[in-house]
C-alpha cells in the first residue's frame, strides 16, 4: 500500500542480484525481448523464439530467481543504468497503480524509441502535457465504455474488410497471415483515419520504416525528414476530419494545440498491429478448442443482425490470447524519486521491468497458466488480482483496452460467420501445455464455407 509520505508498505525486501544472476536476466529475458523487436516484430527472431522455446526459458529463469531472492523487486547490477525486475503480481499491481508519480511510464528508453515517430505521444509525455494528452486519448477511445459510441460504423467496416478476406480465402481454400493482415490494416486505416485512407498503404509503410528505426532506440539516428512527411500526412487526415473515424473524433475533441493530436495518431496505427496478431492467434485457439468455438458460434448466431452485439466469448478469447502471448511483454516504469519499498529502497531513476509473461504464465499462482481459458475474463480488460495485465493497469492502462477487444470481436465474428477454419495439422500446439511463443506469421488455416 502507498502512504501519503510516499513510502510503500511491503513484506517484500528489495534484493540485489550478483553478476551471474544479472547476466542470466539479460541473456534469458531482456535480450530475447529486444531481439524480437519492441516496436515492430522481426519475423525470423519470432520464429526462432518459438523453435528454441525462449519465452518458456525467460519465465523459468525469473521463477528460479524468485525462489532464490524472494518475491520483492530484484535490482540488477548493470553499469550506467539502475534497473529492477518485479517478481510478484502484488508488487506489479502496486507499481502500476502509482503512475505517473513516482512510477513514470515515460522511461528514457521508451522516449528514445517512440521519439522516432511520435515524440509528443502521451506515452512519452510528462507533467501537464501527459495529463492533457491522456485526456484527449481517453475522450476519443471512450476508455471506460465497453462499447464505443461509433461501434456500429466500426462493426460495418470490420464486416466489409473481413468479408473480402473471407472471399479470397474461400477461393484459395487457405487463410494465411499475409491475406488476413492486409485486410486487417485496411480496416484499421478506415477506423483510425477514415474511408479515404483504406488504400493509403504509403502511410503505414512510412510508419513501418520509422518503427524499425525505433526498435533500435538510441542506437539508430532519427530520420527526421521521413518523420516530418509522416506526421504531415496525419495532419492532413486530421484537417479533413472524417466524422466517421477516430481522426475526426480527435480533431473535434482537441481543445489545446499542446495535445498534439498528430503525435497521438501513430500509436493508433501501430498498436493495432498486435491486435491483428492476437486475433489471428485467437482463430488458432478456437480451432483447437472446438467446444469453445461451438459456443462462440452460438453467440454469433444469437447476435443475429445486431452488428454491434457484445459477443462476450470472442472478447474473452481475445483477452486470454493476450494473456498467453502478451504483445507488450515488457511494461516499463521509471522512478521519479527515491521510493522507500518495504525494508529497502528503489533509488530515483531506476527503470522497473514488469515482465508480463512471468505473471501471465506463473504456474505457481495460476492453475490454468498454460491452457487457453477465456473463463478467466469477466468484465474488465485486466485481472490485477491474478497479475494479468495485457493492457497494463492503473492510471497508465492502455486507453484502448476496451476498444481493441471490441474491434477484434467484430473482425473474428465476420470471419467465423463465413468460414470454417482448420489449423494445419503440423501447427496444432498441445492444448494441455501451450508453448511460450506462438508465431502468428507461420499460422495457416484450411478455409471452407461455414
Ligand atoms: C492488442 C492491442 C494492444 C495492446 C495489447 C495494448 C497494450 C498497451 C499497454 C500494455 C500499454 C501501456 C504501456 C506502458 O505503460 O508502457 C498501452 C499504452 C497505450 N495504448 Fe495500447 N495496446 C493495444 C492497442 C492499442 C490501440 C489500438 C490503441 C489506439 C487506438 C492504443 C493506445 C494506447 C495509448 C495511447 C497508450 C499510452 C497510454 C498512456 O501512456 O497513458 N493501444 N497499450
Amino acid at each position: 500500500m502507498a502512504h501519503s509520505d510516499g513510502t510503500f508498505t511491503s513484506d517484500h525486501a528489495v534484493s540485489r542480484a550478483g553478476i551471474a544472476d544479472t547476466w542470466a536476466v539479460l541473456r534469458d529475458v531482456m535480450l530475447p525481448t529486444l531481439a524480437k523487436g519492441p516496436l515492430i516484430r522481426r519475423r525470423p527472431v519470432v520464429a526462432r523464439a518459438e523453435r528454441q522455446r525462449l519465452d518458456d526459458r525467460a519465465v523459468a529463469r525469473l521463477q528460479a530467481l524468485r525462489d532464490r531472492h524472494g518475491p520483492g523487486p530484484l535490482e540488477l547490477r548493470i553499469p550506467f543504468r539502475r534497473q529492477a525486475v518485479i517478481l510478484c503480481a502484488e508488487d506489479a499491481r502496486r507499481i502500476l497503480a502509482a503512475a505517473p508519480e513516482p512510477f513514470a511510464p515515460a522511461t528514457r528508453e521508451k522516449r528514445a524509441a517512440l521519439g522516432h515517430f511520435q515524440p509528443a505521444g502521451v506515452l512519452s509525455s510528462q507533467g501537464h502535457d501527459r495529463v492533457i494528452r491522456r485526456r484527449l486519448n481517453e475522450d476519443v477511445l471512450e476508455t471506460g465504455c465497453p462499447v464505443h459510441s461509433m461501434a456500429l460504423r466500426f462493426a460495418a467496416m470490420a464486416e466489409e474488410e473481413m468479408a473480402e478476406v473471407a472471399r479470397i480465402a474461400l477461393d484459395r481454400g487457405v487463410l494465411d497471415w499475409d491475406l488476413f493482415f492486409t485486410g486487417w490494416y485496411r480496416m484499421v486505416r478506415r477506423i483510425v483515419l477514415g474511408d479515404a485512407a483504406r488504400d493509403d498503404h504509403a502511410v503505414t509503410d512510412m510508419l513501418e520504416r520509422l518503427r524499425r528505426n525505433g526498435n533500435l532506440a538510441f542506437l539508430w539516428p532519427k530520420d527526421r525528414a521521413l518523420r516530418r512527411r509522416f506526421l504531415d500526412r496525419l495532419r492532413d487526415y486530421l484537417d479533413r476530419a472524417d466524422p466517421h473515424a477516430l481522426a475526426g473524433r480527435m480533431a473535434a475533441a482537441c481543445t489545446d494545440p499542446a495535445q498534439m493530436p498528430h503525435h497521438q495518431l501513430p500509436q493508433y496505427l501501430f498498436a493495432f498491429d498486435p491486435g491483428g496478431m492476437a486475433s489471428f492467434r485467437a482463430l488458432a485457439m478456437l480451432a483447437i478448442h472446438p467446444e469453445i468455438e461451438a459456443e462462440a458460434r452460438d453467440q454469433i448466431r444469437a447476435a443475429g443482425d445486431d452488428p454491434a452485439a457484445r459477443l462476450p466469448l470472442l472478447r474473452a478469447a481475445f483477452l486470454d490470447v493476450l494473456r498467453l502471448w502478451p504483445t507488450t511483454p515488457a511494461i516499463l516504469r521509471e522512478t521519479t524519486r527515491d521510493v522507500a519499498w518495504g525494508r529497502g529502497e528503489l533509488r530515483a531513476g531506476t527503470q522497473v521491468l514488469i515482465f508480463a509473461p512471468l505473471h501471465h504464465r506463473d504456474d505457481r499462482v495460476l492453475e490454468q497458466a498454460h491452457r487457453f481459458d477465456p473463463g478467466l475474463w469477466g468484465q474488465g480488460p485486466d485481472r490485477p488480482d491474478l497479475g494479468l495485465l495485457p493492457f497494463s493497469h492503473g492510471p497508465g492502462i492502455c486507453p484502448a483496452s476496451r476498444f481493441v477487444p471490441m474491434v477484434a470481436g467484430f473482425a473474428l465474428r465476420a470471419l467465423l460467420s463465413r468460414m470454417r477454419l482448420d489449423l494445419h495439422p503440423d501447427q496444432r500446439p498441445k492444448r494441455a501445455r501451450l508453448p511460450g511463443t506462438l508465431d502468428p506469421y507461420a499460422l495457416g488455416f484450411a478455409a471452407s464455407p461455414a
